[in-house]
């Protein structure tokens, strides 16, 4: 069993669409998935609601102390992918606290990067405590195809000093499309967007298979 939370304060840096597609990829190879909503308004509940033959659980946590109890709810899955809030500081630091991998989606433009400063102190201080759990690691996403990511995102990333995945996110149509329809891009006929979805899910599993939690 293994919480993956994808986090990130900042509007707009592809939270809802990531976490909507993880959970689906996961789901595709077999793995039993709830998604857990902790950002109700105009996020993943009305992705899940826009599709009534979605194949995947979504419940709605949108206080902390209900994030909290999630251990125990996870136990029942083989992921739960969290979709995290927006600005809610309490919300990121339970979901922070139950997780087992914390996935930081941002934009390739260093003032995206600097904005994610405050979570990647509050992840190392839970790393501390807790013998480096939760892992953590950045996507690069929505990257306009066929632009190389600038030193500068590649240098403001290193200084976090946190794995950057190799595979990113490409800025494409097919992504709020599906989404609309409640679907995902493994729905759709783009090739590429659900090579980088599967390759983004192998990199986050090779990472994570260390700290995979026994399901009870
Ligand atoms: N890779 C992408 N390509 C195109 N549009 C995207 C992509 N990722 C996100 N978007 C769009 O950008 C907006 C913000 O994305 P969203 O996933 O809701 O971000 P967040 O949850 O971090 O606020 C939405 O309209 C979404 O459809
Ligand atoms: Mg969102």
């Amino acid at each position: 069993m293994s919480i993956i939370s994808v986090l990130n304060p900042k509007g707009g840096c592809g939270k809802t669409t990531i976490s909507t597609n993880l959970a689906r990829a996961l789901h595709d190879r077999g793995a039993s998935v709830l998604i857990v909503d902790s950002d109700p308004p105009g996020s993943a509940r009305d992705w899940h609601a826009a599709n009534e033959d979605n194949p995947i659980e979504l419940v709605v946590l949108d206080r902390p102390n209900n994030v909290k109890t999630l251990a125990s709810m996870a136990a029942n899955y083989d992921y739960v992918v969290i979709n995290g809030a927006a600005k809610l500081e309490d919300m990121i630091a339970a979901a922070i606290k139950v997780s087992d991998f914390i996935l930081i989606p941002v934009q390739p433009a260093p003032y995206d990067i600097w904005a994610a400063s405050d979570l990647v102190d509050f992840i190392k201080a839970r790393q501390e405590v807790t013998d480096g759990v939760p892992l953590a690691g950045f996507v690069v996403s929505r990257v306009v195809e066929g632009t190389r990511l600038g030193g500068d995102v590649r240098a403001a990333l290193d200084e976090y000093a946190l794995p950057v995945f190799d595979t990113t996110i490409t800025q494409r149509q097919v992504y709020p499309q599906t989404a609309s329809e409640g679907l995902t891009v493994f729905d759709a006929d783009n090739v590429k967007a659900k090579a980088e979805t599967t390759a983004l899910i192998d990199e986050i599993l090779a990472m994570i298979a260390p700290v995979v939690r026994e399901v009870a």
